[in-house]
């Protein structure tokens, strides 16, 4: 839609370029100017999303995601979706206009408030987007804060953020790794095969098919020092997905005070992408077809 305020993200321009000045404005969800082509955006995004997760995203995402009431219509309003969560688990979700700075954003999850970009992308944005909104945001991240176990684990991230950020920009960049690998681009084992969990694939067309189905990345068990040395991608469809037994083993091996942690992977040099270590469970040991040799963060 056409904002109400045209710049979301005011841009500085600093020795490093322009960067984003972020704003930390919780706003309310201007529904009512939403335009129709907002509204058929988001029902294009849903429909087409709803075919090529059914047996590809985890149970519990589909299970939650309809027990939530989200319908391809029109786009949800935050206060009725609300109802359901606060419910539920206890979350809700707030409005913003973006990405938060990060010690915001681990202080809105450590209080169980999901900010939920309330702006949606444009009709020739339907494949690719550089950053979150209202789509990825609600269709991938919502509908597993009705599981108590994620929800647990999101609001433990939260507060184990705002601990990560008062020790230091080393602890914060192996926490964010935590996050990529399980919030955004997680896999599930279940007994019938592998699913997708991660927000970031769900709300993607070609990585829901990528991320299951093409030889070309490495699918490894979920070992929590291994992928907090692990870089990854933010350009590309991911190098390696790591598995998880259950949302219950997510919790249990995120349980532990990661002070020591961090401590001991300081002393550790951080793992390529696309590396693959003997010490590695592999469900799949990925061919790289298509793998760009630079750019892993
Ligand atoms: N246990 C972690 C800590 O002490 C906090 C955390 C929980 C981090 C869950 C991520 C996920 O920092
Ligand atoms: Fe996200």
């Amino acid at each position: 839609m056409t904002p109400a305020t045209p710049n979301r993200v005011e841009h500085q321009l600093t020795d490093k370029g322009y960067v984003p000045v972020y704003t930390t404005a919780v706003v309310e969800q201007p529904w009512a100017s939403y335009s129709q082509a907002d509204h058929d955006v988001w029902k294009a995004l849903f429909a087409r999303q709803q075919q090529i997760l059914v047996g590809r995203a985890s149970d519990e995402f589909l299970r939650q995601q309809r027990a939530m009431g989200m319908t391809p219509d029109r786009i949800p309003r935050f206060d009725e979706l609300n109802k359901v969560l606060r419910a539920a688990t206890g979350w809700e979700l707030i409005g913003v206009e973006g990405l938060l700075p990060e010690l915001t954003f681990f202080e809105h999850l450590a209080n169980r408030r999901f900010p939920v970009t309330w702006w949606i992308r444009k009709p020739e944005q339907l494949d690719y987007l550089s950053e979150p909104d209202l789509f990825h945001d609600l269709f991938g991240h919502v509908p597993l804060l009705m599981n108590p176990v994620f929800a647990d684990y999101m609001a433990a991230y939260g507060r184990g953020g705002v601990k990560a950020h008062a020790i230091g920009p080393e602890a914060l960049v192996n926490l964010t790794r935590l996050y990529w690998y399980t919030v955004e681009f997680g896999l599930i084992k279940q007994d019938d095969g592998l699913r997708i969990y991660g927000s970031g694939i769900v709300s993607s067309k070609g990585e829901s098919i990528h991320c299951l189905e093409s030889a070309a990345p490495n699918r490894i068990g979920f070992d929590l020092e291994r992928i907090m040395r692990t870089r990854y991608r933010i350009d590309t469809y991911q190098k390696t997905y790591f598995v998880i037994e259950s949302y219950e083993q997510l919790m249990d091996a995120t349980r532990p005070d990661f002070t020591p942690i961090y401590a001991r992977l300081a002393q550790q040099e951080s793992i390529p992408a696309g590396s693959v270590l003997d010490t590695d469970t592999v469900f799949n040991r990925g061919t790289g077809e298509g793998w760009l040799n630079d750019g892993d963060v």
